[in-house]
């Protein structure tokens, strides 16, 4: 297979989903309480462990293999960097470092963020930086209650805090992001097409180099709307 012909999700919903403003408002409504697994609870105190509980805290929600974790960690080496997979097996592939040259200020741990995001929510862990970058689109018109902007754990999502950041290859998913926020928030964010100069994930790279237009959402949840 040959590496840049990554293709843009093709799809029939070409907007937002009809049907979203209106889960998004039942999930607020209606606050998500299924049990935490043991391994994800098990997970977030690894995630915690190594923190000294002052250096502020940077979650790379779904980071797949974890370059972005590592590049975030060497940008940012006062802030304590997580990154989430339940992809053992990504998270174990091989990193673009020798392990002894890598970070010291990370780790990466296996959990669901369906529970990771409520247990900080939980513990009472605010972030620095909260990076959601290229979700599964799960483009299909049916699939939207996959879609993070329709799962009923998106609201604990922005109770996170700190600089929130989402980015993909499909328009309709940031959009999709944007609305579900101005729901939950009361005020409106913005997304834009972005450019990756240095692509911070494999999945950026992959798209940028086939070409692809990327779009970003960036919400300083700290201070707008405030
Ligand atoms: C398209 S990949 C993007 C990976 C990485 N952020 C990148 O840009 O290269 C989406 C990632 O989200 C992870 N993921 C999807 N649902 C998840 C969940 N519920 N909990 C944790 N990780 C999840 C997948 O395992 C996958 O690694």
């Amino acid at each position: 297979m040959s590496y840049a012909n990554s293709r843009i999700p093709a799809s029939a919903q070409q907007g937002v989903h009809e049907h979203l403003a209106e889960r998004v408002r039942t999930h607020l409504a209606h606050p998500f309480r299924k049990p935490f697994a043991a391994y994800n609870v098990a997970a977030c105190d690894d995630a915690l462990a190594g923190w000294d509980a002052r250096a502020p805290l940077v979650l790379d929600a779904g980071c797949g293999v974890g370059h972005s974790t590592i590049e975030l960690a060497r940008m940012l080496p006062d802030h304590w960097v997580i990154g989430v997979d339940q992809s053992e097996e990504r998270l174990q592939r091989k990193k673009p470092y020798p392990a002894a040259l890598l970070p010291k200020n990370l780790v990466f741990v296996r959990a669901d963020l369906v529970d990771f995001w409520r247990l900080l929510c939980e513990r009472g862990v605010r972030l620095a930086r909260h990076y959601i970058l290229y979700p599964n689109p799960w483009p299909k018109i049916g699939h939207l209650g996959r879609r993070w902007p329709a799962h009923p754990v998106f609201p604990f999502i922005p109770k996170l805090g700190g600089v929130l950041e989402c980015r993909s290859n499909w328009p309709v998913y940031v959009a999709e992001f944007a609305l579900a926020l101005d729901i939950v928030l009361g005020y409106s964010v913005q997304c834009n097409e972005y450019e990756a100069v240095q692509a911070l994930t494999p999945f950026e790279r992959k798209y940028r180099d086939s070409g692809q237009t990327l779009y970003r959402l960036c919400v300083d949840l700290d201070r707008a709307g405030s």
